[in-house]
Parts: structure tokens; C-alpha cells; sequence
């Protein structure tokens, strides 16, 4: 699964929302070797360092990226037409982890903040067991891929901050009210957003014991190739590079 630099075709570029985007390239050397939690590294036009961005989904030869405007790199590439040629190096730095033992025993639970939600679909699709997926976001209009995750057998209970779906709060608050009632060590959590919401979901679980939580960071980052230290953690372990030694990490090995 080595990462490769390579020259892709944009195969299909869509909005999804008013910032949101979901970007389809032709590469089945990236559809065959990604893992979820693994990520691409995108040359954009104009923009010096390369911009990383999950694995949304994989389709025959083709690698999908949903992705957030945030500034200069990603608005230039919502802007890509079919047909382009992007330069991307992938896949990148170490999934999650997929426990076969036991799978069907155990609930999955994924929490998304905001476009946290982006490497969970793969993930999804990938998981055995139950699963339910806990979508938060600031207000309806930036809840995606509700439909998607119902497609390929999740649940999903949705919080918006302003209350316009779902419950009114935050995912990390869903996911209190679902481990109050669970039985202790059944529940896998897998969780992708801001490191805020991270950090959150740590005290969370203290009080609900779980199996296992695995955590998806989105730091800064420079190289993606573990040179630069531009993304490096404090873990209990010492310092980690997210885009080599994660960007999956136990939250345990974290906080
Ligand atoms: C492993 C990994 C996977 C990621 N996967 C996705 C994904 O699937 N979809 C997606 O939309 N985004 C993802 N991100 C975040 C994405 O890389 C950044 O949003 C993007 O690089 C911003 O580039 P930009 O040029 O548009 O913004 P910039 O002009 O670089 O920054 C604009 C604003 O966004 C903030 N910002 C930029 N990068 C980050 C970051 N990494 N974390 C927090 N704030 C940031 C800056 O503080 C600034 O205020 C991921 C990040 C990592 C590390
Ligand atoms: S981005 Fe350079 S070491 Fe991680």
C-alpha cells in the first residue's frame, strides 16, 4: 500500500451544499489501495503547499473526496472542471483500524463534526456490526450525507447547534445521551471533527466505558510525508507526526 504520486483525471466535481463539495477522480491504483482514515494529498493551481484532504468513498476506479470550502485551496478546487488533471500523492498515513474479532457483538458508533463526516462513509461501508452514526453541525443546511450513511445500513440521529434538526446541541452530546443507556464494553467509537469535539468525546467516555475509541485528527499540515514536523501531536507517548504515525489515533494514546 505504498503511496504514489500520481496525475488523476477529475472525473466529476458536484455541490453538494452551499460550501460543501464531492469530487470524484479516476485512479484505480488510489480506489484499490486506500483505507478508511486515509488521505489524499492535493497540488492545488496556485497554492505552494499541497492540501490534504479523506478518502470519502471508493467506486470501482474511481476515489471520492467530499470536501469544505475554507479558504484559497479549496476554493480553487470547488472550481475544477471534469476532465482536469490534478496531481495528488495517496494514499496516505494509517486508517482506522477494523477489529474483525467479535465485530458482530459490538455497536460502531461514528461521530462526525461538521466535514469530520468525510472519512466516516468509507468507514461505514467497510464496519460489520450495528452501526449508528451521530451527525453534528452548526444548522441543517451543512448536515450531508444522512441518506448515504441510511443506504448502507447505519442509523443516524442528527444535532444541529441552532436546533434546525435533530436535537439542539452538538454530536458530542448525542453521543452522551446513546452511551447512557448501552451496556459497557460493547461500543466501538470511531470519530472525525474539530479537535475541540475530540477532546470533548474523552470526557465522555470516561464516564460510559468503551471498548475502544479511534480518532480522526484534521491538523495543519506541510509535507504529509512525515519530514517536516508542520503537523506534530503531544500524545502520551511523546510527540506524532498525524500524517505518518496517524491521522487515526486512540483517543487513550491522546488525552
Ligand atoms: C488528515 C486530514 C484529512 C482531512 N480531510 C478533509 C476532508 O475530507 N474534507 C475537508 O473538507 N477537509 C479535510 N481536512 C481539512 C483540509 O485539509 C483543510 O480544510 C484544507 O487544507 C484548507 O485549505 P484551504 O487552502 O482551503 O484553507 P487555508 O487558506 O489553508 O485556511 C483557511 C482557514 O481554514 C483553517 N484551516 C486550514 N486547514 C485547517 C485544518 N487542517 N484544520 C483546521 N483548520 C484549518 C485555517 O485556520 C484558516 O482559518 C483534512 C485535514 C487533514 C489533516
Ligand atoms: S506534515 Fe510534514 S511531518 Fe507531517
Amino acid at each position: 500500500m505504498k503511496a504514489k504520486q500520481l496525475k488523476v483525471k477529475v472525473k466529476d466535481i458536484k455541490k453538494v451544499n452551499d460550501n460543501i463539495f464531492l469530487l470524484s477522480i479516476s485512479s484505480a491504483y488510489l480506489a484499490s489501495q486506500s483505507r478508511p482514515g486515509q488521505f489524499l494529498h492535493f497540488k492545488i493551481h496556485s497554492t505552494i503547499l499541497r492540501r490534504p484532504l479523506s478518502v470519502h468513498r471508493v467506486k470501482g476506479k474511481e476515489a471520492h473526496v467530499l470536501f469544505k470550502i475554507r479558504g484559497k485551496g479549496t476554493e480553487i478546487l470547488s472550481r475544477y472542471k471534469k476532465g482536469e488533471i490534478l496531481d495528488v500523492i495517496g494514499p496516505l498515513g494509517n486508517g482506522f483500524f477494523l477489529k474483525k474479532a467479535a465485530a458482530m457483538e459490538t455497536t460502531n458508533i461514528l461521530v462526525a463534526g461538521g466535514i469530520g463526516v468525510a472519512p466516516l462513509m468509507f468507514l461505514a461501508e467497510k464496519l460489520r456490526g450495528e452501526k449508528l452514526v451521530l451527525l453534528g453541525a452548526k444548522t441543517k443546511k451543512e448536515i450531508v450525507c444522512e441518506l448515504e450513511f441510511r443506504r448502507v445500513g447505519c442509523k443516524v440521529s442528527v444535532a444541529t447547534e441552532d436546533g434546525s434538526k435533530g436535537i439542539k446541541g452538538t454530536a458530542t452530546e448525542l453521543l452522551r445521551k446513546t452511551l447512557m443507556g448501552s451496556e459497557a464494553g460493547k461500543i466501538n467509537i470511531y470519530a472525525c471533527g474539530p479537535q475541540e469535539m475530540l477532546s470533548q468525546i474523552n470526557n465522555v467516555i470516561d464516564s460510559h466505558p468503551v471498548l475502544e475509541c479511534q480518532v480522526s485528527f484534521e491538523q495543519f499540515m506541510g509535507c504529509g510525508l512525515g519530514v517536516c514536523c508542520g503537523c506534530t501531536i503531544e500524545t502520551k507517548h511523546g510527540y506524532k507526526k498525524v500524517c505518518k504515525d496517524g491521522p487515526v489515533f486512540n483517543i487513550k494514546d491522546v488525552w
